[in-house]
């Protein structure tokens, strides 16, 4: 089923996305292109770099915000908390992103040195989209106001 086909009006899921690698013996070039390869048409791509090795990102939430995170160099843990349960993926393949739908909490951290996170996201940057007090964010999600 292609990806545009997917519900994404859902929340509180993760999943990893593989895209297209063409490989030659100049290298590798991966794509990406909005409703086909990630399920939203993007509207922000920011990117982390010099992240220290002992530093912590994330700590929130998002009300309505998508986001796909890649590793395009070097490697990071994201930690993902639906409310209910708790998973942790290393990112560290350029070709594969975490898909990361509204009312997710995520934390990342373990930079390795150099490490690069590009993420794409469904909606310019709005700080009225994020929750970011974890009590808050699991009242919601168990629909505890
Ligand atoms: P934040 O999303 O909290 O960073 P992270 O989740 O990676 O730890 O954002 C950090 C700061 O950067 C915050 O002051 C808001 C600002 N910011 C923007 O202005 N635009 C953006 O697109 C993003 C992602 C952050």
């Amino acid at each position: 089923m292609p990806m545009s086909e997917l519900e994404t009006n859902d929340q509180g899921h993760v999943r990893l996305i593989d895209l297209p690698v063409v490989s030659d013996p100049r290298g590798d070039l991966t794509f990406v292109e909005g409703g086909r390869h990630v399920p939203f048409a993007i509207q922000r791509v920011y990117y982390l770099y010099n992240v220290p090795v002992d530093a912590e990102r994330g700590g929130h939430a998002h009300l309505e915000l998508e986001q796909v995170v890649f590793a395009l160099s070097g490697s990071f843990r994201l930690k993902i908390d639906d409310g209910h349960q708790q998973s942790e993926y290393w990112l560290r393949d350029p070709r594969k992103g975490l898909y990361i739908n509204r009312m997710i909490w995520r934390e990342m951290d373990s930079f390795s040195q150099g490490a690069v996170c590009m993420v794409l996201a469904s909606k310019p940057y709005d700080e009225a989209d994020y929750i970011r007090d974890h009590g808050k964010f699991t009242n919601l999600v168990r629909g505890i106001s």
